[in-house]
């Protein structure tokens, strides 16, 4: 478990294109069609949800989601930190998610009642949620995939299409990762929309965006992925988004 390597980049700042691709994004609304499977993920998540609340109607239940939860284990987590929430982990990969609910993720407690798992694509599932106006209070995005080469940066989040709609989601915004300059740009692209909010008018409510970035040394790891950074030594660091 130790061999995990740090990022490698061809990048050593923030990358040059960050505020125009993000002033962009801002400015455009992003169409791609939604997928049927991840549409009928959304429904099956619902049901859940409303299920283990004992009601009909999911805007009126407290959500949390965790996005790419990866096995699930931070989702265990999350569920214990907001017992009156349902905790949903989502995540594309259906072997990873094939893994969560895995009681050795719970110990001794058992898999809280308020966690729950779906695959669905996070790019569709997050507009999903939007429209049909979820009340989600906490948005977990734990070591999401960093796409470190200068080449990839539009698969990053916060230089893709989707980021205005990411930051509308949840009051706070918690992102971890294991490469500083990821969690640099994610800050700065969070200030860039707060700026772009006072001009166009779908944006108005992340006009009191605020972003900060520490450096995170949990004491206990919450994710795979955060075990095997802390096993080979790597920094973690923190953004903290609030709406
Ligand atoms: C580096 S892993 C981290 C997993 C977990 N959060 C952890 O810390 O152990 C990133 C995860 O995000 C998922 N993922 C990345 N992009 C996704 C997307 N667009 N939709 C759904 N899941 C995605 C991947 O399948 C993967 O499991």
């Amino acid at each position: 478990m130790s061999g995990v390597r740090s990022v490698t980049s061809n990048q050593d700042s923030i990358h040059k294109d960050l505020e125009k691709t993000v002033r962009k994004y801002a400015r455009t609304q992003y169409m791609r069609p939604i997928a049927l499977h991840t549409q009928e993920a959304f429904e099956q998540a619902r049901e859940k949800i409303c299920s283990w609340a004992g009601q009909s109607d999911i805007a009126t239940i407290p959500v949390v989601l965790d996005s790419g939860c990866g096995t699930g284990e931070s989702t265990v987590h999350l569920a214990r930190r907001f017992p009156d929430c349902a905790v949903l982990g989502i995540d594309k990969s259906e072997i990873r998610i094939g893994k969560s609910g895995d009681p050795s993720h719970a110990g001794p407690e058992g898999i809280p009642a308020n966690a729950f798992w779906i695959r669905a694509e996070l790019l569709d599932f997050w507009r999903l949620v939007l429209d049909n106006r979820w009340d989600v209070r906490y948005h977990a995005v734990f070591y999401p995939n960093p796409w470190p080469k200068q080449s990839e940066c539009t698969r990053r989040f916060h230089m893709h299409p989707i980021f205005p709609a990411m930051m509308q989601l949840a009051p706070v915004t918690e992102l971890r990762t294991n490469w500083e300059i990821y969690a640099q740009e994610f800050c700065s692209a969070a200030n860039v929309l707060r700026e772009e909010s006072g001009t166009v008018p779908e944006l108005a409510g992340l006009c009191r965006l605020q972003a900060a970035l520490s450096a995170y040394a949990p004491d206990n790891a919450e994710t795979a992925f955060e075990r095997k950074y802390a096993a080979a030594g790597q920094p973690l660091w923190r953004v903290i988004v609030r709406r």
